[in-house]
């Protein structure tokens, strides 16, 4: 079955699906600097946590791969190699996952420094240890969410003694998909997952006002996978808790991740600490599908945690294709609209933060981490203490 992929990589080569053109027009831009990588992280054409941190750190392993480091000292060549990263690091402040690469990266880079200062290659090494570092990030970000799908509906799976014949439904949030990683999703992985075992019985899905992520990108993997799925606006997601109806009976709100610190808050999409207050309101789990990429045991509560403010046109306008009279879609014919008075002050964060509270489940590639007895929770088994 053909997949979705935001990333197509090969050594020296880096293509990025340009999500602003999704559902209607799928399109591929090439990436060969670091630049190219700021500007299509910043205006989102790639977005996710997980996708911003491998679009930014395979954007640099090409720009070295095809020559752009002109310095010739082993102490320079990493000097070229923190100054691109460190630049890199600002497009998008919340998401730690492209904060947590860098930190990696560059002590790949000073791993191979060390064994190969002695050398007359040792710039060549330096620069091989970068690209394998960065390319090892693409590869174990796929590996993590199948992980995370498994771990995830399991962990559901026995929460609700679900089976074939017990299906649960859940609500999601953003996108989480194959759209926002490397492949599978985290929080849609854990759907993909219920779905592959048999367990699923519906995904409702929320439109995610302002930038509409859920009703221009999940809503198309799930129509893409054939996976039973509903789209809402965000404002009827209390009607649905509320409801109960057998039919539209919600099981679980799963939703991603873009820094999940020490004592559990979770900063994801505007819009997922309401989900958080209605699940618990409602009792229906709530749970966090994070990669351990997307955990900073370095700040402590969510009240350290940066949130990203974007500009006032992303609420108060909207892009989107032409509809014929007829109904049919002219993906040809692009359109800006504005939805709003222009002149109105708006307040536009691009993330909101979960309290530790209000989460059921953390699930990671290592394992689902629950609360202790005494409310907390310890990542201690699934997190090394420092990268
Ligand atoms: O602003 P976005 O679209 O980058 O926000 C994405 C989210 O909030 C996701 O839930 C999160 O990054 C996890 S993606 C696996």
């Amino acid at each position: 079955m053909a997949t979705l992929q935001a990333i197509k990589y090969s050594r020296g080569k880096l293509l990025v699906l340009d999500q602003l053109r999704l559902p209607h027009e799928h399109h591929y831009d090439e990436v060969t600097t670091s630049e190219e990588a700021f500007d299509y992280i910043r205006s989102m054409r790639v977005r996710g946590a997980p996708a911003i941190a491998i679009v930014a750190a395979l954007a640099h392993a090409v720009e070295l791969h095809n020559g752009s480091c002109t310095a010739t000292s082993p102490e320079d060549t990493l000097a070229h190699i923190d100054g691109r990263l460190d630049y890199l690091k600002e497009s998008r402040p919340t998401a730690v996952d492209l904060s947590n690469a860098v930190t990696l990266l560059k002590l790949a880079v000073r791993a191979a420094q060390i064994e190969g200062l002695a050398h007359p290659e040792a710039k060549e090494a330096i620069m091989s240890a970068y690209i394998e570092a960065a390319e090892n990030i693409l590869a174990k970000d796929l590996l993590n969410n199948q992980s995370i799908g498994s771990f995830g509906a399991a962990w559901l799976q026995q929460q609700y003694n679900a089976s074939p014949d017990r299906k649960i439904s859940v609500l999601t949030h953003c996108n989480t998909g194959s759209l926002a990683t490397s492949g599978h999703g985290t929080a849609l992985g854990i759907i993909r997952t219920l779905y592959a075992e048999g367990l699923l019985e519906h995904a409702y899905c929320t439109e995610t006002r302002p930038y509409n992520q859920g009703s221009r990108l999940t809503s198309f993997e799930l129509v893409f996978e054939g996976i039973p799925a509903t789209l809402i606006t965000d404002s009827m997601a209390g009607a649905l808790f509320s409801l109960r109806r057998e039919s539209m009976h919600i099981g679980a709100v799963i939703v991603g991740a873009d820094r999940v610190v020490r004592n559990g808050d979770t900063a994801n999409k505007i819009g997922t600490y309401q989900l958080a207050v209605l699940a618990r309101y409602h009792g229906v789990k709530f749970v966090v599908a994070a990669p351990t990429t997307s955990i900073d045991l370095e700040t402590e509560t969510g009240a350290g945690i940066k949130i990203e403010e974007r500009k006032a046109e992303e609420l108060t306008q909207i892009s989107g294709v032409l509809v014929n009279p007829d109904g049919s879609i002219d993906a040809t014919r692009t359109a800006r609209v504005a939805i709003a008075d222009q002149n109105i002050n708006v307040w536009n964060p691009a993330f909101d933060v979960t309290p530790h509270s209000l989460i059921d489940a953390i699930v990671t590639e290592k394992g689902t981490v629950v609360k202790g007895a005494d409310g907390k929770f310890d990542f201690s088994k699934v997190m090394p203490e420092r990268w």
